[in-house]
């Protein structure tokens, strides 16, 4: 189906997240003529503000991060439609007066009156505004329109918190109306890994344990807590920040057996299974084990000197919050058994980037093991989800010249050349979905709380137990502590060097 017009409530709309993302990807859907006419936006937050100035401060900052860069003549008719609404999150009133001018918004468009409620606000709020969204009447749609919320995350801290947030959700919305992002899902390599295993004949028949040796999955950013970031990084860490949304939603992508359909529950329905399937590491024994968490030193980053993590601006200089994690993973299902799969994530690595690889078993050496230099590791295929997006597959091959020498090489595609053009960013694509009623790249509730339950584990292991596995570290603008390194070690693999 197709996006249809809708007002747009953003709540948090004072936020980085409003600045950075959502409005700079309504304009770029605009500037493609993909944004469908009539669609309004309304910043709701607390801080008293006029149109004017809220627009202001959209437009300096669209001129700084717009994919497509800031064109002033289709910036000022997108501009008009934009709107700044004050309210304390839990003032009926301000609900009152949001419904008000939703309905006097309707009336103008002339009919349709489609809203989504976007919740972009701090996570301790969540909850009155569903709830007050509730007690004002908005989560209820008028007769052949539609009422949905995107619920950013962090979607709870734990479990328990993710339980009780579904619940206060389910009860503001039907499930069909609730849209759970995870960004990772609309970037345009992540949706591109169902087509590649699934369109492609020659990948899906190796794509189990008979063929592939084990996957590897690299989150690597170079920022640290610039910005006041600390204080919400402290309290989570990379293990909740990362992992439980967009790390194991790139692994379910990667693990799960082919859906019936494309439907939003029939991909969700399969890639569920893969987290459900997760050995749990459910004693500090087995974190210890199978999972490595450090925090990084005083270092540098491209020659510039940066502070180790508990020096960090709003990080406890006695913290036990890690900045950095690798993970062994085992799915245990018939298709993965015995297959590792390692995830790894950091604050301050030496660049950013986020790739996929699959390795796949060695061919059977007898012919080639007694040349000089042997063969050198076997194929390999990469997909790079971040930055430069594409899908490399290593082979080996023969060195060109009269003797028998193997070396590897590298078929390599790469979006920017074979398609000539951008992608889009992920919020453009979730956001436009969300209008057409697509969840199939949104998280349902069932994956979220599975997601938890692992990770609780992990954290109960940290911070609860009277054996807590220790902290690492690492020197910032390396590529992680030596731990993580002999984690794959002992399995006889090294990461891939980025
Ligand atoms: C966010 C995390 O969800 O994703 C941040 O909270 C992280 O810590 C960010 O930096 C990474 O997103 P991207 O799209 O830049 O890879």
């Amino acid at each position: 189906s197709q996006p249809e017009p809708c007002t747009v409530v953003i709540f948090g709309a004072t936020g980085d997240l409003t600045h950075r993302k959502l409005v700079p990807a309504l304009y770029n859907l605009a500037v493609d003529g993909e944004l469908p006419t009539g669609v309004k936006i309304i910043g709701f937050a607390r801080r008293e503000k006029s149109d004017a100035e809220f627009r202001t401060g959209l437009e300096e900052l669209n001129r700084k991060v717009s994919r497509s860069g800031h064109d002033d003549k289709i910036w000022a008719p997108f501009a008009e439609n934009i709107h700044y609404h004050t309210s304390e999150f839990t003032d009926a009133d301000g609900y009152k007066r949001l419904a008000e001018r939703l309905d006097a918004i309707d009336r103008e468009r002339g009919g349709k009156g489609n809203r989504l409620f976007y919740i972009a606000s701090a996570p301790e709020f969540f909850d009155d505004i569903l709830i007050s969204l509730k007690n004002a009447g908005l989560n209820q749609a008028a007769e052949g329109c539609w009422a949905r919320v995107i619920v950013e995350k962090p979607f709870g801290t734990d479990l328990a918190t993710a339980k009780h947030l579904n619940q206060v959700v389910n009860e503001t919305f039907h499930e069909s109306d609730t849209y759970r992002i995870d960004h990772y899902l609309g970037k345009e390599t992540a949706q591109n890994i169902m087509v590649l295993r699934f369109a492609n004949s020659i990948f899906e028949p190796l794509w189990n344990s008979r063929f592939i040796s084990h996957v590897q999955i690299t989150c690597a950013e170079n920022l640290g807590m610039e910005g006041g970031r600390g204080g919400y990084y402290d309290k989570a860490g990379a293990l909740r920040d990362m992992v439980q949304n967009h790390l194991l939603q790139l692994l379910s992508l990667v693990a799960m057996e082919p859906p019936t359909d494309l439907s939003a529950d029939g991909v969700r329905d399969e890639k569920v299974k893969v987290i459900r399937s997760l050995r749990q590491w459910d004693t500090p024994e087995k974190v210890a084990a199978n999972v490595i968490r450090a925090q990084y030193l005083a270092g540098h980053i491209d020659g510039t000197p940066v502070p180790g993590y508990r020096e960090e601006d709003r990080v406890d200089p006695e913290s036990m919050t890690e900045a950095y994690i690798a993970l062994r993973l085992k799915i245990d299902t018939w298709r993965w058994s015995g297959v590792p799969f390692y995830i790894r994530m950091g604050k301050r690595l030496p660049k950013k980037t986020t790739e996929i690889s699959v390795h796949f078993k060695d061919a059977p050496c007898v012919l080639f093991n007694a040349l000089p230099g042997g063969v050198p590791g076997g194929n390999v295929l990469v997909i790079r989800i971040q930055p430069d997006e594409g899908i490399s597959l290593r082979m080996v091959s023969k060195l060109p010249g009269t003797s028998l020498r193997l070396e590897p090489v590298k078929m390599d595609f790469h979006y920017a050349t074979s398609f000539g053009k951008g992608s889009p960013e992920a919020y453009e694509r979730l956001l436009l979905d969300c209008m057409a009623g697509d969840a199939t790249l949104f998280a349902r509730r069932d994956e979220v709380e599975e997601a938890w339950k692992f990770i609780d584990n992990i954290e109960n292991a940290w911070h609860k137990s009277t054996t807590p596995p220790p902290m690492a570290t690492f020197t910032a603008g390396s590529w992680g502590p030596k731990e993580a390194d002999n984690l794959l070690q002992e399995d006889g693999f090294s990461w891939r060097r980025l």
